[in-house]
């Protein structure tokens, strides 16, 4: 999977791609990421990539061609499957929107920043608007870091124990079930004894019933949830 990111502050979202799952996913191939400057687009005098909005009010707004000249560049050189706006009016990330898109070869992703981008980019060369969340951050950045690691952990060889993508929290509805591990007992603390049965379909039973259970008590909603 190749994911371009497009952005006013690229610095703000490289980091979370030197470490941890997302790098080793980069150092095996798995995936390629590319990040764009958009000043690096921009024809203008000092390299200016916003400007003041139409009809007055606070807030500059990001320019339509150096989007324009970075998103035709990239369109030249492959075709996309997706171009993704971050944003907080977008569609709100789930697990099932990351299932879809870890399944494409090429996306891009532009990140917002300031009062946004002129709506013509929108019109013109967005295909999927996606929000983090109900709250407002200062730039797509770091929704966008967000986005990339749930697409990344699921895409296949990225994690280790592939199951243990398949057994996360919201695959099928369901908050995951809790762990333990070692000590077995701590300050009279103990693991519930089914863990340290051997017993595998006993083991699995007490998962199930418990991720069905937390959820009930946590997110009763998902429960009724089509998917
Ligand atoms: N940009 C600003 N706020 C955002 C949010 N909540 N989700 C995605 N991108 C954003």
């Amino acid at each position: 999977m190749r994911i371009d990111i497009i952005s006013v502050i690229p610095e703000l979202i490289e980091s979370p791609f030197n470490a941890s799952i997302m790098q080793r996913a980069v150092k095996k191939g798995l995936v390629e990421v590319y990040f764009h400057n958009l000043r690096d687009y921009s024809t203008g005098s000092y390299k200016q990539v916003d400007d003041y909005q139409f009809g007055g009010g606070a807030g500059m707004v990001l320019m339509i061609e150096p989007i324009d000249k970075c998103i035709s560049a990239l369109k030249a050189e492959r075709s996309y499957d997706e171009i993704i706006y971050m944003t907080p009016d977008g569609e709100t990330l789930n697990q099932k929107i990351a299932n879809r898109l870890s399944l494409y070869e090429n996306i891009i992703i532009l990140c917002g920043h300031y009062k946004g981008v002129d709506q013509r980019v929108r019109d013109q060369f967005i295909t999927k608007e996606i929000s983090i969340g109900d709250y407002v951050l200062s730039g797509g950045e770091l929704g966008a870091a967000v986005l990339c690691d749930a697409i990344i952990r699921l895409i296949p060889g990225v994690l280790n124990d592939e199951t243990s993508a398949l057994t996360d929290s919201f695959q099928d509805n369901l908050l995951a079930p809790p762990v333990y591990t070692r000590p077995a007992s701590y300050k009279g603390w103990d693991v519930p004894e089914v863990l340290m049965s051997g017993n595998f379909p006993e083991i699995e039973q007490w998962r199930e019933e418990k991720a069905y259970e937390h959820t009930k008590n946590r997110r009763p909603d998902l429960l009724n949830k089509e998917y």
